[in-house]
């Protein structure tokens, strides 16, 4: 059977937006390897203080001895829970389904998976989150965006120096704000109006192949779009890059989700 034109067209499209999903996936999986080596050497940490703590109770007989190592024991086996718990929920798959979210939650499950390789890297992290705020968000994708601009900004402090993360709301606009500001090598003028375009990059892949594919600023425009947000960058050669995000608040805030979920009731 022959295909109408408008059926080829059709088949085409459905192709094209697989192709988008499986890169998308793709990208999402490179950020995980950039990110490999310093979550491994933390998983070494820990089992070193497990193992350490685990012998020191063994040794001594005294009670309060051997209630400091089963407390550290167990710090150690949380941090590491909530290592792989974020690792696992930032890796899967998810649709496009878009819930009210406490931001704060959503940086600081991002933190979580970046602090090891940004105290690696020298950089300190400054958190000011003077909001609350809650947004309407798809969390994976977002924290997608996060994780892609955090990598950018160490990417750029080579040196070292301080990442700081702010957190705002706008009530008169409706915007729940966040910047992402470092104090690395910054964006000649020049270039500044490249670096949204998918494939354009500065960087060269390192040793293990990571990084410098050019696609993830492109991927961070499109889902905060598809949030009907806006994402912005200022940025001074030498002095540092911040870029803004801005998305729509939730609308009353917290009591949504609380008024949705007693209108399920009822
Ligand atoms: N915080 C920043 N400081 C300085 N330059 C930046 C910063 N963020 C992005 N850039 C510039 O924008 C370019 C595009 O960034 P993008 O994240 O899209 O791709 P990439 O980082 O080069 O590669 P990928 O993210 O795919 O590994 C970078 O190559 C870099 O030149
Ligand atoms: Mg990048």
């Amino acid at each position: 059977m022959k295909l109408s034109n408008e059926q080829k067209i059709a088949e085409l499209e459905h192709q094209v937006a697989l192709m988008r999903q499986q890169l998308m996936q793709s990208e999402k999986m490179s950020t995980v390897g950039v990110l490999a080596s310093s979550i491994t050497h933390e998983f070494n940490n820990i089992l070193t203080t497990v193992i350490n703590y685990a012998k020191m109770g063994l040794r001594h007989k005294d009670e309060a001895i051997r209630e400091k190592s089963f407390t550290k024991i167990l710090a150690a086996g949380q941090r590491a829970a909530k290592i792989t718990t974020g690792m696992l929920s930032y890796a899967r798959a998810n649709g496009d389904r878009k819930e009210s979210y406490e931001l704060v939650q959503l940086v600081e499950d991002v933190l979580v998976l970046v602090e090891k390789d940004l105290q690696v890297h020298r950089i300190s992290l400054v958190k000011k989150f003077d909001q609350q705020p809650c947004a309407v968000v798809n969390a994976n994708q977002i924290q997608q965006v996060l994780l892609n601009l955090i990598i950018n900004a160490r990417q750029a402090m080579a040196e070292g120096g301080t990442l700081t993360i702010n957190l705002d709301e706008n009530r008169a606009e409706g915007f729940a704000e966040i910047t992402i500001r470092d104090t690395g090598c910054g964006i000649p003028p020049q270039v500044l109006p490249k670096i949204f375009d998918s494939f354009f990059t500065t960087k060269t892949a390192d040793e293990s192949g990571q990084g410098g594919s050019g696609l993830g600023l492109a991927m961070c425009k499109e889902v905060i779009e598809s949030h009907q947000g806006r994402i912005r960058v200022e940025s001074t050669p030498g002095k540092g890059t911040a870029f803004t995000l801005k998305l729509p608040l939730a609308k009353g805030q917290t009591g949504f989700i609380h008024s949705e979920s007693v209108n399920k009731a009822g």
